[in-house]
C-alpha cells in the first residue's frame, strides 16, 4: 500500500494504544515486519507547550521506519501551528485521532465527538494538511452510537479535506471495546472513497488481517490488542508459533526504552507489558506476578531469562 507518496511495506500495521505503543514496542513491531507502526495519541496543545511528558511520546528508535505520529484536537489553529513549527518533521506520517471515546477527550469535543462535528473535523484536517508535506491520515470508529452510523459520509469528508488514508475502527464510541467490529460498515467506506483504508477491529492473527483485506476489500489492517505481548504478530512466519528468543526480544524492549528513560521509569511502565508477554505461560503463577510486581530491573532480567529458556 502507498500512503501519498509512502510506500508500506506490508499492510498489515499497529494500531496506536495508549499506554502501550511506546518506542520499544514500536521498534519490536517495526523489526517483525510491521508496514506502519503510530505513537499513541498525543495532545496538538500539550505539543505546543512541549512538557516533558508530551515530549517523551514523540521518541523512536530510528530504525522504526515508516512511522507515523498520532494527534488529537478541536483546534485548526493549534494544528497548524504545531505542523508550522515542525515538531512532528521526524514522522512520516500525520495521524489524526477522531475515534478515542475516553469521556475527558469526548467532553471537550475532540477524539469520537467530531463524528458529530463534521465541520470541525474537516478544518483540523485541513489545518493539518495545508501546513505540511507529510501525508495526513484520519482513525475514526464507524460512529458515535448505532443511531448515527456516519462511516462512509466522514471517510468522504477526510478525503475532501486531505485526507491520504483513513482508518476505521468498527464499532462506535458508545460500544467502546463490547461487542463485535462491524466489518460491512467497513467494506462500505472502502467503496465510497478513493483513498487507501485500513480497516480494524477484532483481528487476532496475521493471517486473519490477510483473510479480511480479501474478504472485505481493505487495502490494510491495523492490528492493536492482539499484538501486545506478541510484537512477532506482524511476520507471516510466526503467525501460529511464537520466535523461540522471546527473552531476547524482551530485554530489547527494555534496552530501547532506557535510551530514553530513567531505569525506575522503565520498570514501572514494562509491568503491563511483562503481563501481556507472559500470559499465555501456563504454570508460572508465583513467578509471574514476581515479574509484574518487582522493583529490580536485574532481577526482573533474570526471571524472564528462567522464563523464556530457549
Ligand atoms: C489500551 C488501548 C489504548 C488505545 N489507545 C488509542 C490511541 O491512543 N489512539 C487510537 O486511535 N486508538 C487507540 N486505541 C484503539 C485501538 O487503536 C484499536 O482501534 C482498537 O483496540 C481496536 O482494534 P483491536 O481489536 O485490534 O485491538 C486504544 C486501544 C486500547 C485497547
Amino acid at each position: 500500500m502507498k500512503i501519498k507518496d509512502v510506500k508500506l511495506s506490508s499492510n498489515v500495521l499497529l494500531a496506536p494504544m495508549a499506554g502501550f505503543t511506546d518506542c520499544g514496542f514500536r521498534y519490536l513491531c517495526s523489526s517483525f515486519g510491521c508496514g506502519l507502526t503510530t505513537t499513541e495519541m498525543v495532545s496538538a496543545k500539550g505539543l505546543l507547550y512541549m512538557n516533558d511528558g508530551t515530549k517523551s511520546l514523540l521518541n523512536y528508535d530510528k530504525s522504526e521506519k515508516p512511522k507515523a505520529v498520532q494527534i488529537f484536537s478541536n483546534e485548526p489553529d493549534v494544528v497548524a501551528e504545531v505542523m508550522r513549527r515542525g515538531i512532528l518533521k521526524d514522522f512520516d506520517l500525520i495521524d489524526i485521532n477522531m475515534g478515542c471515546p475516553m469521556p475527558k477527550v469526548v467532553k471537550e469535543g475532540m477524539g469520537s465527538a467530531l463524528l458529530n462535528d463534521f465541520k470541525t473535523a474537516s478544518e483540523v484536517i485541513k489545518a493539518v494538511e495545508r501546513n505540511t508535506k507529510q501525508p495526513v491520515t484520519v482513525k475514526f470508529r464507524i460512529g458515535f452510537d448505532f443511531k448515527h452510523i456516519v462511516a462512509t459520509d466522514f471517510a468522504k469528508m477526510c478525503e475532501d479535506s486531505g485526507a491520504s488514508a483513513v482508518c476505521v475502527h468498527g464499532r462506535t464510541k458508545t460500544q467502546l471495546y463490547t461487542g463485535l467490529a462491524d466489518w460491512n460498515e467497513i467494506q462500505k467506506v472502502k467503496e465510497s472513497v478513493k483513498i487507501p483504508v485500513i480497516g480494524n477491529g477484532d483481528v487476532l492473527s496475521f493471517a486473519e488481517a490477510e483473510e479480511k483485506m480479501k474478504n472485505f476489500g481493505v487495502d490494510g489492517v491495523a492490528i492493536g490488542r492482539a499484538a501486545l505481548g506478541r510484537p512477532w504478530i506482524f511476520s507471516k512466519k510466526y503467525d501460529n508459533v511464537a520466535p523461540k528468543n522471546v527473552g531476547e526480544i524482551i530485554r530489547k524492549h527494555f534496552q530501547i526504552l532506557q535510551n530514553f528513560f530513567p531505569e525506575k521509569l522503565v520498570l514501572l511502565h514494562m509491568r503491563k507489558h511483562l503481563a501481556c508477554y507472559v500470559q499465555k505461560i501456563p504454570h508460572a503463577k508465583q513467578i509471574r506476578h514476581k515479574l509484574v510486581t518487582s522493583d529490580n530491573l536485574q532481577e526482573v532480567l533474570e526471571i524472564i531469562d528462567k522464563l523464556f529458556i530457549n
